[in-house]
């Protein structure tokens, strides 16, 4: 079922769990992340970024894939634009019937941010669909942005974000970047902060650049407060290497059987994640399970 990313938030955010937001690229992709979530009665975030929808997924062939496949499941599905910066594009994601879209004025001075984003939530709200914030701002691996403390969410500044925007998550840069980080390197994230900012705002936090952060972070992250973990990079590395082994196996498969082989990978590397960050069991028949993480 297509549901509002609010109402998954919303019960990841009291009983403390994460939920995957993964990048979807193509029917594959979407239909692991979803079957998935069903096999371990987890809910899932299915979005798609702006030059994602612009190059390849475009929304018009995406949106009806993600309504189909959410109707044959019984655990919670959001569909997020992920990253809008846009107006026209956001409106019309809006519009289409995307049950959540991110605002990210994360590069935009703090007042402009604020001014952008409240509109975007008043807009969103007026239509039934939520809105995610960003403050801070969570850059690339690749410009080793996640050490660059300069970019890392303030506590208090957030408080003020929250209240004038009305946002309903708030996407946090606390030591995570978005690509993959140089090889053998596993960011160092800031707990103390991310501490501070749940207790400061109780509300549903988001951590962006989840590829490559490590399962110990994830987890530490998660029992901190984060309830929305974005993953692409690891999300296409599950794909392509699942492709690559097939291919080892036999050089000769056809398309077809990759494209399968690809998304049986996505599955499980789906599946997997799903337990590390606590979102599995988490719905059975269709139904929340109230329970703490443990
Ligand atoms: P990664 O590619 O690092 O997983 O980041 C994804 C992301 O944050 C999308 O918004």
């Amino acid at each position: 079922m297509l549901v509002s990313m609010k109402a998954i938030l919303e019960d990841a955010n009291t009983n403390y769990y994460g939920v995957m937001a993964m990048n979807s690229i193509n029917i594959e992709m979407a239909r692991a992340g979803i079957m998935a979530a069903e096999e371990e009665h987890s809910p899932i975030i299915i979005q798609f970024g702006p030059g994602q929808m612009k190059n390849h997924a475009h929304m018009e062939e995406m949106l009806p894939v993600v309504e189909e496949l959410a109707k044959r499941v019984h655990v919670p599905v959001a569909l997020n634009l992920d990253h809008g910066s846009d107006f026209y594009v956001i409106v019309d994601c809006i519009n289409a019937g995307f049950s959540n879209v991110m605002f990210d004025g994360s590069s935009l001075p703090y007042e402009e941010n604020v001014k952008r984003t409240a509109i975007v939530s008043a807009l969103a709200h007026g239509m039934g669909c939520s809105v995610e914030g960003e403050l801070g701002h969570v850059g690339q691996a690749a410009d080793a942005d996640d050490d660059n403390l300069d970019l890392y969410t303030n506590p208090d500044q957030a408080l003020d974000f929250v209240t004038r925007t009305g946002v309903d998550a708030l996407a946090v840069a606390i030591g995570t970047a978005h690509g993959a980080y140089p090889k053998g390197k596993i960011p160092k994230l800031d707990f103390e902060r991310l501490h501070l900012l749940k207790d400061t705002l109780k509300m549903p936090l988001v951590l962006h650049g989840g590829s490559g952060s490590g399962e110990e972070n994830l987890k530490k992250a998660v029992a901190g407060g984060i309830n929305k973990i974005n993953v692409c990079t690891d999300a296409w590395q599950a794909a392509k290497d699942a492709t690559l082994s097939a291919l080892r196996v036999d050089p000769e498969m056809d398309y077809m059987h990759l494209c399968m082989a690809a998304e049986a990978g996505i599955k499980e590397f789906v599946k997997d994640y799903m337990k590390v960050i606590g979102s599995s069991g988490r719905y059975i028949y269709g139904k929340a399970v109230s329970r703490s993480s443990e």
